[in-house]
């Protein structure tokens, strides 16, 4: 059986017998044979391209299964998943599985002389950013006291790749990078704090999330916050009633706040009578701006 011509497949036996070079070649063929009793098939790789694929959450994606088998049997994509074959050729085997809701591994497998080579890859999932959501804290401010702004972006993941860029109309007032590789969903949240100024109010706030996992083959997605207006108002004018958001504070503390805050810049000196009133929502939440740290200090805090 070994040494009969017809094992060869018609096309390479053909040539074979015309050229000297190609008799070599047999020769060489023989002693592989010969040389490793046992294994008696060539060495033959599977390769499948991505590696590490990125999927969108309930996304598909495409998978080249490959062998470098010069002649192999049977290939195919062992999943779980609903998949289907887009293209077929004998050392290469187009998938493409879909609706992908969970990170899954699975298994690419060529047969060749009778065995078996396979290689597994795991399907990870991305979740990119839908929802970017955007709060001015607070809406209606006074030139000169401090405003945050936030901006969170539920459910995300993985976090490594996104970029979540606060603007003040075009202007880039912050970005922030994160850091993380886990595959479940989870929110990620910036915060910025500044003091207001006029020209605040002629400009739309906008928060701006991108994830870029190009690396991963993936192409970037970003998706934008509603713009939101600041209403800063000049010293001399009298605060307005303050509209919305009264869970964590009341308006009138909230300028008191203020007016602690003004006061606190302009010498401190009335800074400490106020305290005992601050209710300590407010005093948490002034606290995440680095002016009213270091106002703190100045009050004896
Ligand atoms: C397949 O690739 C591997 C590694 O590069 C090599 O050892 C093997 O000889 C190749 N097989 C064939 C049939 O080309
Ligand atoms: C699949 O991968 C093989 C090996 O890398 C390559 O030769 C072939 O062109 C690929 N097929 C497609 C459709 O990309
Ligand atoms: C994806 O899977 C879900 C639940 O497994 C199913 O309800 C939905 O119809 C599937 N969608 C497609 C396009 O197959
Ligand atoms: C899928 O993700 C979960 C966490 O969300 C992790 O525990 C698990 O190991 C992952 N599975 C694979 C095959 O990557
Ligand atoms: C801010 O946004 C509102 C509504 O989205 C729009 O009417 C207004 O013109 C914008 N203002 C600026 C300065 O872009």
């Amino acid at each position: 059986m070994t040494g009969s011509p017809r094992l060869f497949p018609e096309s390479l036996w053909t040539p074979l017998k015309m050229s000297p070079f190609c008799c070599w070649g047999l020769c060489v063929a023989f002693l592989a044979l010969l040389c490793c009793p046992g294994s008696g098939e060539e060495a033959f790789e599977v390769h499948v391209s991505p590696e590490q694929p990125m999927v969108k959450h309930g996304g598909s994606q495409v998978i080249n299964c490959s062998t470098n088998c010069t002649k192999p049997e049977n290939g195919g994509l062992e999943t779980s998943l609903d998949k289907i074959v887009l293209q077929d050729s004998p050392q290469w085997k187009l998938f493409m599985i879909f609706n992908v809701s969970q990170n899954s591994s699975m298994r690419c497998f060529f047969w060749c002389s009778r065995k078996q080579g396979s290689k597994s890859l795991n399907v990870g999932l991305y979740y990119p950013p839908k929802q970017v959501l955007l709060k001015l804290q607070p809406t209606r401010v006074a030139v000169g006291s401090p405003f945050t702004i936030e901006c969170r972006v539920p459910s995300v993941a993985p976090l490594e790749g996104l970029t979540v860029t606060l603007l003040r109309g075009s202007e880039v007032l912050h970005s922030q990078t994160f850091e993380g590789t886990a595959l479940s969903p989870q929110e990620a949240m910036v915060t910025y704090s500044a003091e207001a100024q006029l020209e605040d109010s002629s400009h739309n706030f906008s928060c701006q999330a991108k994830m870029d996992l190009r690396t991963r083959g993936v192409k970037v997605v970003d998706s934008v916050s509603d713009s939101q207006a600041l209403e800063v108002f000049g010293e001399g004018e009298p605060p307005e009633e303050v509209e919305g958001d009264s869970s964590r504070f009341s308006p009138s503390e909230e300028e008191k706040a203020i007016a602690l805050l003004s006061a606190g810049s302009g010498g401190g000196s009335h800074g400490p009578a106020l305290v005992p009133r601050l209710p300590s929502s407010a005093v948490s939440s002034l606290e995440l701006s680095p002016s009213s740290q270091s106002l703190c200090k100045t009050t004896g805090w």
